[in-house]
């Protein structure tokens, strides 16, 4: 989705600004742009265009923006058209210039009052509300800053927002309210951006700006106020991730690239947190144990893939633990009214931590009386994590492809060391085995990234298809449910997932040569029921690609695609039978050509509703 960048320095900052947003591109966007105070001539300069940020870069080689203020903006439409006019900063009279992410809700209303003031729109967007309505604050004899808090009393919505004016050359307004916006702190300069990662090429220090935050920013100093005037203390904390976090280095895509990391990922996600066999409950946050030790019921909320990981925890808790749980997207959980039962944990999983319809899922629910709110996330410092009383970090490091992958194995082993931790109060003594079996999960992993060749050799077959259905049992449903997902996300081919008890109610009905069957067979208990329904699909004509082990009895034939994988223990299967479909929707995007990293039409962090 949108991403913001901005600079006050005591150098020339287009530069930066661009490396920013390309450093953004990631999160999805359809159009870009940039202001900057132009340090010669005193003017606001600004530049836009339709598309990628290479398209921008291009016009400024012709038209370069020199100056030491600046923000600058990739723009995911949602008020009116991706068009150069729509793109941000916006203008008011060529003096204060805005840039925005999320949305403005009321902005009918008060574009109706500024049109009537007489003002002008040039855009469809309810951004330009804001950048006139700042400017009428200003040009009625109030500081910027006072302008900019006058006008954000008026808004409805989330915002985070970067402002300038053309005569402040050493002052850069950021503010937030629903969407995430970090200071990152220089030597004598200072930046701004939506994502720490725009801003890991300048610095590795930085403030991440709360709900209602103003932040008045100079060369020098940096001084954060509530929006009633109250001053606020705010900490510098150092990134954790690398620098080369953010590089693809010699993949070919970051989303290969993240595939791959994931026996790293899965390493790090336990490191600290076993001792001698045992999950260590500490590392859930402080008082984690005795809210522990009253749950009698988890209510689970997140979407897409993280909704995903979430169902498989369902299974496994119902399992180990012996307690209810249940499962709900996020935007259909906010919206309905839900009936709270004594002693529910709620519980939040996001890759971003910034997804607004989970993040307004767990202020709902704050509303009830929960037990307490435990946030699973990859993004320490993110909105979900700082309004949750117990968070426990993925640590996949920053993921870039727009298809989640090693965020989702990373949620899922956490979500296992949180099943773990509840399994023992309802005694479930099992658990060295278990974290046993977790730490066999990186040698596993790194047996299945090694069938890439032959998971290559499969996506052939998808190429010139237009569906494909996807089965699982149990625990694998979700997994082939995700699998659809990364199928469909990337390589466009319209993908659905079925429980495969489910095939003989309705989808069975589309089964021919033309609809490639993904099945995914770990053995378990439901293997010779599963392998019936692939026979089922197997007497109606349809092509079978089976993911299963050694267990896995089917007759071989022509219409049969087999791809087997290491013996995992049970409870590990949705773990490792993850990575290959991840690898299948991989070679078949690369195949069609597709943009691996950013699909079309998705965003990797969906900051607004
Ligand atoms: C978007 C992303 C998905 C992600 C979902 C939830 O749709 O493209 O990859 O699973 O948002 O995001 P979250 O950050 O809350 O996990």
């Amino acid at each position: 989705m949108c991403g913001i960048v901005g600079a006050i320095a005591g150098r020339n900052i287009s530069a930066i600004l661009l490396e920013g947003l390309k450093r953004l591109e990631y999160r999805g966007y359809d159009s870009a742009g940039m202001a900057v105070l132009n340090s010669q001539t005193g003017q606001l300069d600004h530049l836009k265009r339709v598309g990628k940020v290479a398209q921008l870069d291009a016009a400024l080689t012709g038209s370069p923006l020199p100056g030491y203020l600046g923000i600058a903006h990739t723009r995911w439409a949602t008020h009116g058209k991706p068009e150069q006019r729509n793109a941000h900063p916006h203008l008011s009279a060529d003096r204060i210039a805005v840039v925005h992410n999320g949305i403005i809700e009321n902005h009918t209303a008060l574009k109706a009052e500024l049109v009537a003031d007489g003002y002008q729109f040039l855009s469809d967007t309810d951004t330009e509300v804001v950048t006139h309505l700042i400017y009428r604050e200003v040009m009625a004899g109030k500081s910027l800053e006072v302008a900019l808090k006058e006008s954000l009393k008026r808004l409805d919505g989330a915002y985070a927002l970067a402002v300038i004016d053309q005569q402040q050359p050493d002052l850069l307004l950021a503010t937030r309210m629903g969407s995430p916006l970090v200071i990152g702190v220089g030597v004598e300069e200072n930046f701004i951006a939506s994502d720490p990662l725009a801003l890991l090429q300048v610095t590795d220090r930085f403030i991440y700006l709360e709900e209602g935050d103003v932040a008045a920013i100079t060369r020098s100093d940096i001084k954060v106020e509530s929006l009633a005037g109250e001053p606020v203390t705010r900490e510098v904390q150092r990134f954790e991730h690398g620098h080369d976090a953010a590089d693809k280095g010699l993949y070919r895509h970051y989303m290969l690239k993240e595939i791959y990391e994931q026996p790293d990922v899965i390493a790090r996600v336990l490191e600290g947190r076993i001792h001698q066999g045992h999950v260590l409950e500490q590392v859930f946050g402080s008082g984690a144990s005795e809210l522990f030790d009253q749950v009698k019921m988890v209510q689970i909320v997140a979407c897409g893939t993280s909704y995903n990981a979430g169902v498989v925890a369902r299974y496994w808790i119902e399992k180990l633990v012996g307690i209810p749980c249940m499962v709900e997207v996020a935007s259909e959980f906010r919206y309905r009214k839900t009936v709270c039962m004594p002693g529910t944990l709620f519980i939040t999983i996001s890759q971003s931590g910034e997804t607004a319809d989970t993040l307004s899922a767990l202020r709902e629910a704050k509303e009830q009386s929960y037990l307490g709110f435990l946030s699973i996330c990859n993004v320490a410092g993110s909105s979900l994590v700082r309004e949750s009383d117990l968070a426990i970090m993925t640590n996949a490091g920053p993921e870039i492809g727009v298809a989640s992958t090693k965020a989702f194995t990373s949620q899922l082993v956490v979500l296992m060391l949180t099943t773990l931790v509840l399994a023992r109060r309802y005694g479930f003594d099992d658990e060295q085995e278990i974290v046993a079996q977790l730490e066999q999960l990186i040698g596993l992993t790194e047996q299945v990234l090694a069938l890439d060749p032959q998971i290559q050799k499969m996506a052939e077959h998808f190429v010139d298809k237009h569906h494909a259905l996807f089965l699982g049992r149990g625990t694998i449903y979700p997994v082939a449910v995700e699998g659809a997902l990364k199928l469909k996300e990337i390589s466009y081919i319209h993908a659905e997932a079925y429980p495969a008890g489910e095939l003989k109610h309705g989808p069975l009905a589309l089964v021919d040569e033309d609809m490639p069957v993904v099945a995914i067979a770990p053995n378990n208990s439901l293997l010779e029921k599963l392998q019936a329904n692939l026979e089922e699909v197997r007497a109606r004509g349809g092509k079978l690609f089976l993911f299963a082990d050694s267990k896995a009895q089917v007759k071989p034939g022509n219409d049969l695609e087999l791809i087997t994988l290491p013996d995992v223990p049970t409870v590990m299967a949705p773990i490792i039978y993850s990575i290959p479909l991840q690898l299948l929707a991989y070679y078949v995007a690369c195949l069609k050509g597709t943009d691996v990293d950013q699909p079309r039409n998705l965003a990797k962090s969906v900051t607004v509703e």
